[in-house]
């Protein structure tokens, strides 16, 4: 499935948090959006998941704005996991992940094979299938993520965003998420767009990045390409460089951490 946005402008009061942002999405593309904090991301995929209202613009997916299709119509084509999701603190692991499967159960709330096997797949590859019947109170910061994470991904839905997945997980599970985001999008052809912050990561998992700053978008392009034009070290004020790691892999970034402590003294 194909998500684009065209001219998507979002303000909160007077101030204008996203300016304009024209965005397409293959089908099976791995895109991520980085950019500074207060850039606009969040605001940006809010938006492209159809939850902030745009002042101007629209978001689409295969040329249908989001914003004429009824929630179970757009719960079965797209899957948001937010920044800072919420749940009732009793709710287990299993209760979570299976109301990813709400667009697809019907008003009875009947569980088919389908269902349950999605369930169990999605609590699987998030390495919580021990962790079924715990609540999410008795779960750490790191784990809870991964619950989100396994009921964005139980939505078996063809379009995924994620704002920040890895940001609490330890290096191991940060990498088997972003390996299963590959996975998604290669085995599944599903879409992808997450937030990320870790540079390096966000050039090695995805076909294309998009940067923001302060609402505006950037850049759109290759990896590859954005080590090439000079705005890392504007945009995030630090002192840094690309370096070739592989030849098949996308330039490394270096960050000067003199520099960065320099900056910020
Ligand atoms: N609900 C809100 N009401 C008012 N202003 C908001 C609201 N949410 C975000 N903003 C402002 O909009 C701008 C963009 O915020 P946004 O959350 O999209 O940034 P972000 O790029 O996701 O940042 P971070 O990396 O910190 O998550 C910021 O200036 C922020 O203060
Ligand atoms: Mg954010």
């Amino acid at each position: 499935m194909q998500l684009s946005c065209s001219s998507l402008s979002v303000h909160y009061g007077k101030r204008k948090a996203l300016n304009q942002l024209t965005l397409s999405l293959q089908p099976g593309e791995v895109r991520a959006l980085i950019g500074p904090n207060g850039s606009g991301k969040s605001t940006a995929l809010q938006a492209l998941a159809g939850l902030a209202k745009p002042s101007e613009g629209y978001s689409a997916i295969d040329g249908v704005p989001v914003s004429s299709l009824s929630r179970r119509q757009l719960a079965k084509r797209l899957a948001f996991l937010p920044q800072q999701p919420t749940a009732p603190d009793e709710m287990t692991v299993e209760q979570l992940v299976r109301q990813g499967r709400f667009a697809h159960v019907g008003l009875l709330r009947s569980y088919g094979r389908q269902d349950e096997a999605a369930i169990e797949w999605a609590l699987e590859c998030t390495g919580l299938t021990s962790h079924a019947q715990r609540s999410l109170r008795e779960l750490s910061g790191g784990e809870r993520q991964r619950a989100w994470i396994s009921a964005a991904v139980a939505q078996e839905a063809r379009i995924l965003l994620l704002d920040e997945p890895t940001s609490f997980l330890d290096i191991g599970y940060q990498i088997e998420v972003l390996d299963l985001v590959h996975h998604l999008s290669r085995e599944r052809g599903v879409t992808v767009i997450m937030a990320i912050h870790d540079l390096n990561q966000a050039m090695s998992v995805s076909d294309r990045i998009s940067l923001l700053a302060k609402g505006e978008h950037l850049f759109d392009g290759k990896p590859a390409d954005l080590a090439k034009s000079g705005l890392i070290e504007d945009v995030f004020r630090v002192k840094g460089r690309f370096v070739d790691i592989a030849p098949d892999a996308p330039p490394h970034f270096d960050v000067e951490l003199a520099r960065r402590t320099a900056l910020r003294a």
